[in-house]
């Protein structure tokens, strides 16, 4: 058995039932592109809301991170990984979480005791030291000089809100040095393999910590690295995982996996292989020049310039071997990419076939551009961009090997501005009529900015925005409130809304520094998914101030009428509205 079947085995025969790993693209969640942790689709259950499958679950869930793209290419750093996990929903805690882990570890996955270590949350003013989950490592036989304590280190939170608390974190010694007695976390031959998290806890947006109404228990571990630990090999594409991928790479261009090709073939590995899952993803992505699509682009297209470097004919069938290969081997544990298996090949054959028309003249036009030269300017990076669609860490990356710079900034405050002008555009073409519904969308946009502000007033300062959904038939406003709202609470927003709709209140747009943006008390939902430069919209005199996208009406008046039809719960300290504008 291999080490998901093993995990899956042993949490079933705790008690625990195995759910489905969510897609790739988070269902209900807009902060976040992918999904970057096991927990990620639970939250809502972890903030309190009832599983339909009972307090003890376990899965493997598929993962995608891509903020270090440029990592990718070493022995360790993968843009898709499997993330196995197991929760308790106010069931069981620390106790049993870490009872648990030490004996699959030892038991099941027979890893001598001797190679592993821990930490633990140290405390801190708010949170206290871990004394329980320390002396529980103690009981199992761990001794001290193995128990790290830290702070920083043992406190999990995904991103800036939500559930979170102290950990302990599970290493091992991955090397064939003598194992020092003493643990350092720092000393990296110790890696981390599985993390213990006890969340008890929910940060909000201010920062403030309360208790959640359960005590929860979320674990993660990364199929990727524990399986290289377990096969004995240092560069995870050694292990089973990799191994055949990396083998039909060099079978496809002719080059042994060693010296100067390794990193080419890992990116190509790694990154087709997240290709896989993304086009395979029930959520429909295609390679565009946003969101999720402008990443599956960047994957693809990447791999293309690395699989040019191993002197791969571009024109032929490679890219569906090694899509194919991978479908193969994953589809028993994911269905989707055996119902979506022609989709993806068909995804990947187009952008390829559309990549490769522009590759060669844009590679020629990099070379120009950087004749006697040690940077590249920000008009260069975007013509690059514009029309060789060259995605900017590719020319970041092609400049780098000549040991040159980029003008990232510049390039990305002309990108912002591109897809400005491309919504301004697309704004007007909805007014002309060839889409009829841009027009009601963009006021519900509006409208969204008004009801948050009413919200404000009405409710209190503490409501702020926890997601949003528009369609040409209504809004949806997600909120943090920890009450029902009242019939005259509801009234009053209405109120509200309706009389800055009836003032007329003009809608201002700007560009400013995010910095700048925030300082001038401007709200927004996420703001590590900012660039440096955002736009920031005003409605009247200060009503409500926010960093958003757009596009916007110019004139509250055009918004009409606005009629709140539903108010209900969403999650676990989160109220949800769904209004009309008639
Ligand atoms: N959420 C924690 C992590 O990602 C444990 O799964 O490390």
């Amino acid at each position: 058995m291999n080490l998901k079947d093993l995990y899956i085995d042993f949490f079933v025969r705790h008690g625990h039932k195995q759910i489905p790993s969510a897609p790739v693209v988070p269902e209900n969640d807009p902060s976040v592109l992918f999904n970057t942790a096991g927990m990620q689709p639970l939250i809502p259950y972890l903030m309190g809301q009832p599983h339909p499958y009972g307090t003890r679950l376990c899965d493997y869930q598929k993962c995608i991170r891509t903020n270090d793209l440029e990592e990718v290419g070493d022995t360790t750093h993968h843009t898709f990984f499997e993330m196995l996990g197991n929760w308790s929903l106010g069931d069981y805690f620390k106790q049993e979480s870490i009872e648990w882990s030490y004996q699959f570890l030892t038991n099941d996955l027979k890893i001598p005791a001797s190679r592993l270590a821990v930490t633990v949350f140290a405390g801190n003013d708010i949170i206290p030291f871990d004394t329980e989950s320390y002396e529980k490592w103690l009981s199992l036989g761990i001794p001290e000089s193995r128990i790290a304590k830290t702070v920083e280190d043992n406190f999990w939170i995904a991103g800036e809100s939500g559930p979170c608390g102290p950990d302990t974190e599970i290493f091992y010694f991955r090397s064939d040095e003598e194992i020092p007695e003493t643990f350092d976390p720092e000393d990296n031959r110790w890696v981390e393999i599985w993390n213990n998290v006890f969340m008890q806890y929910h940060k909000d947006v201010n920062g403030v910590v309360t208790e959640l109404p359960n005590k929860n228990v979320d674990t993660g571990m990364g199929v990727e690295r524990t399986t290289a630990i377990l096969e004995g090999v240092k560069d995870n594409y050694e292990s089973s995982i990799w191994k055949d991928v990396i083998n039909l790479i060099s079978e496809i261009s002719n080059v042994p996996y060693d010296g100067e090709y390794k990193r080419s073939m890992r990116i190509i590995a790694d990154h087709m292989r997240t290709a896989v899952f993304i086009s395979a993803d029930p959520s429909g992505i295609k390679p565009s020049n946003t969101d999720q699509g402008y990443i599956l682009r960047r994957l693809i297209r990447r791999a293309i310039r690395h699989a040019k470097n191993l002197n791969i004919d571009i024109n032929s069938d490679w890219e569906n071997r090694i899509a194919t290969l991978l479908l193969d081997k994953y589809k028993t544990y994911y269905k989707e990419l055996d119902d979506n298996y022609q989709i993806v090949l068909e995804v990947l054959k187009k952008e390829k076939e559309k990549f490769n028309k522009t590759l060669e003249k844009g590679l020629r036009e990099f070379e120009k551009a950087v004749r006697n030269k040690d940077a590249i300017d920000d008009i260069t990076a975007f013509h690059l961009y514009d029309t060789y669609g060259f995605p900017i860490e590719l020319t970041i990356e092609l400049a780098n090997e000549r040991g040159i710079s980029v003008d990232e900034e510049g390039f990305e405050k002309k990108f912002k501005e591109h897809q400005e002008l491309s919504r301004t555009a697309s704004a007007g073409k909805f007014k002309g009529g060839l889409a009829g519904d841009g027009e009601i969308e963009t006021k519900y946009h509006t409208a969204t900015h008004l009801l948050n502000a009413a919200l404000k007033e009405v409710v209190g300062p503490d409501v702020h925005q926890k997601g949003s959904n528009i369609t040409s038939e209504r809004m949806r406003f997600d909120f943090s409130c920890d009450h029902k709202l009242t019939e005259e609470e509801k009234s009053r927003t209405e109120e509200l809304v309706n009389k800055w709709i009836e003032e007329g209140l003009e809608v201002h747009v700007e560009e400013m520094k995010k910095e700048e943006a925030l300082s001038s008390g401007a709200e927004c939902m996420f703001i590590e998914k900012y660039p440096d430069i955002v736009t920031v919209y005003t409605i009247g005199d200060n009503i409500s101030k926010e960093l958003c996208g757009g596009p916007h009406v110019q004139n509250t008046k055009e918004l009409g009428h606005f009629k709140i039809k539903k108010e209900e719960a969403s999650s676990a300290g989160v109220r949800r509205i769904k209004a009309i504008l008639e």
